[in-house]
């Protein structure tokens, strides 16, 4: 049985009971003064498949990543990670406990070489002090194997001809790809990217596609956030979407492009649509 199937008798209905979720999200709030931002009552991300977040902007996709990695504190809610609550628990130790996410707006240094980046990046997650680290070359062994798995990312993303280069004179498309690939530097086991294709140029977009799919036949758990319905139909295992901070639908992304709620939800917010790529 592949992953996939495993999705095949789930309900497609906000909430849903998953038979080996990774993440369970139970009750999490956030408010921002008078606003709720974020409200999911139940949710449960199968582990082992892709599965697209998706909604209007101010949605609460964002905020939710923000609660679930440990960069935001929820005003109420609780969520379990492999089993484990890591409610509040920081950003860097879930990242070594395999819970890794993108950013929306890179987190890519310009002032550090692509190398740098790739490097900071495993030293940043094991939360040890990251500019002492770069600057002296301190872990011998360490540092070699570290260097090691970063070049062999970097030829994966096809950024290696970018290895010692600035990461400033990088693409929008290029920054996205490293941005992956420092997520990639710790060997998640849960890879949270927050819209990895915007600003992604046609040809890098279909390389970053082919990355993300790579994670699953990896065997990793990816949950990501992407407003084009083109991207999330290819993609997605399952999709669920967000409206007003709440989870308003869930389910396969066939039965999720056709449901009332998810186009409703879409056409009454006035900043964004679902968008569909035209065919050429
Ligand atoms: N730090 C913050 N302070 C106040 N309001 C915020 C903050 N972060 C997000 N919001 C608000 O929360 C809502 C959800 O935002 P966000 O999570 O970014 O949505 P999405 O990612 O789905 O577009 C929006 O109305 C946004 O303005
Ligand atoms: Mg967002």
């Amino acid at each position: 049985m592949t992953t996939t199937d495993a999705l095949a008798g789930v309900a497609a209905e906000p909430g849903s009971a998953k038979p080996d979720p990774l993440l369970v999200v139970d009750g999490v709030r956030r408010d921002f003064g008078g606003m709720r931002a974020v409200d999911v009552e139940h949710l449960e991300v199968q582990r082992g498949v892709i599965t697209g977040l998706i909604g209007p902007n101010g949605a609460g996709k964002t905020t939710l990543f923000n609660l679930l990695t440990g960069f935001d504190k929820p005003t109420a809610g609780r969520w379990t990670y492999d089993g484990q609550d890591v409610t509040g628990v920081p950003a860097h130790k879930l990242a070594r406990r395999g819970m890794v996410r993108t950013f929306q707006l890179t987190r890519v240094l310009s002032r550090l070489t692509v190398l740098e980046n790739m490097k900071l990046a495993a030293v940043d997650q094991r939360g040890e002090r990251f500019m002492a680290a770069l600057l002296r070359p301190l872990w011998g062994a360490q540092e070699a194997e570290v260097e090691r798995r970063a070049d062999e990312l970097l030829e994966r993303f096809l950024l290696h001809t970018k290895r010692d280069d600035y990461a400033g004179y990088l693409s929008g498309g290029q920054r996205r790809l490293l941005e992956v690939a420092r997520a990639l530097m710790v060997d998640p086991t849960l890879v949270m990217l927050d819209e990895p294709m915007a600003g992604v140029n046609p040809a890098l977009r279909q390389d970053l596609l082919g990355h993300i799919d790579g994670l699953r036949r990896a065997g990793r758990t990816v949950l990501f956030v992407e407003h084009d319905m083109d991207v999330v139909m290819e993609i997605s295992d399952w999709v669920v979407c967000m409206a007003q901070g709440r989870v308003i639908a869930e389910g396969p992304p066939a039965v999720i492009s056709g449901n009332r709620e998810v186009i409703d939800a879409y056409l009454g917010s006035q900043h964004d649509e679902p968008t569909y790529r035209e065919e050429s």
